[in-house]
């Protein structure tokens, strides 16, 4: 099947570790020109390099962005515009909320996750959207938690405002289909990622057990029994986002092995 994505241009927001980095991997080597973001810019050259090695062919280039900051994504999407002449994909992600429950949380933590979750999605929508409507196409991906189907125990920040990316999504599905802009929004279930193993390790140090313990446990609730990749999540999310994908949107994608049993 041809994607049809070379020579798209693409944005793909906290790109430089895990989910991000492997979607960006997965667009280049599709020959997407890419641009990856991120706060951290030597975090951000070395995940260039790196896909440069395994894809010599990719066209890759980075901004610094901090996506709780409006400025910096407004930045980014001028960035993209002036380096590629238009924007086609949008991936929205961020880093993960902290862990807790409701008691541990004052309005603060709730106003940080909204702005770290939802809203910075809302702004590189509203960013991005100009280009798409000019072109009358784009594609943009939600990435968020299998928690939008069944939520995960002490992650409430993270399955309240998750929740609200399905709701934003489906609604300006509605709203995008005559300009052509597709949107749909993807949930991994446990895909090996540095962020992962964080969770796993303070489930580890609350129940006074080893981290390959908690693995080992998770794994076997999963039915595919193992932990999912990066690339395997990424492959997903870059078919929703290619021109082989004309008439899916407002859609909700999990990608766990299984794990989540809800219909
Ligand atoms: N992996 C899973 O199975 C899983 C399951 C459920 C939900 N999720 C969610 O999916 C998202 C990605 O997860 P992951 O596993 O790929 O996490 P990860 O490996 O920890 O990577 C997080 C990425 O986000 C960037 N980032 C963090 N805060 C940012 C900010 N304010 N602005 C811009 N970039 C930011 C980080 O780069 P910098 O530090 O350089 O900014 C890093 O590149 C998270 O929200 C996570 O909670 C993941």
């Amino acid at each position: 099947m041809d994607l049809g994505l070379a020579n798209k241009s693409v944005i793909v927001m906290a790109a430089s570790k895990g989910l991000g980095k492997a979607t960006a991997q997965q667009f280049a080597a599709e020959g997407a020109r890419v641009v990856i973001a991120s706060r951290n810019e030597a975090e951000l050259k070395a995940t260039i390099a790196e896909i440069q090695e395994n894809t010599p062919t990719s066209q890759l280039f980075y901004k610094t962005c901090d996506v709780t900051k409006p400025a910096d994504i407004k930045e980014l999407v001028q960035f993209t515009a002036e380096t590629n002449g238009t924007v086609d994909v949008l991936v929205n992600n961020a880093g993960g909320p902290p862990a807790g429950g409701f008691e541990k949380f004052e309005d603060d933590a709730w106003q940080k996750a909204f702005e770290l979750n939802l809203l910075s999605y809302v702004r590189a929508i509203r960013e991005v959207l100009p280009y798409m409507q000019q072109q009358q196409r784009g594609h943009i991906i939600n990435f968020t938690s299998s928690s939008i189907k069944q939520t995960l125990d002490n992650l409430i920040l993270s399955n309240t405002f998750r929740a609200g990316v399905v709701g934003l999504a489906k609604s300006l599905s509605q709203e995008l289909a005559k300009d052509n802009i597709l949107i749909n929004t993807i949930g991994p279930g446990r895909i090996a990622t540095d962020r992962v193993a964080e969770l796993d390790q303070i489930r580890a140090n609350s129940l006074g057990i080893s981290y390959e313990e908690i693995r080992s446990n998770t794994e076997k609730s999963i039915p595919i029994g193992r932990y999912g990749k990066p690339e395997e999540f990424a492959r997903q999310a870059v078919f929703l986002c290619s021109s082989a994908n004309t008439y899916v949107t407002g859609q909700t994608l999990l990608v766990d092995g299984g794990l989540v049993k809800a219909l």
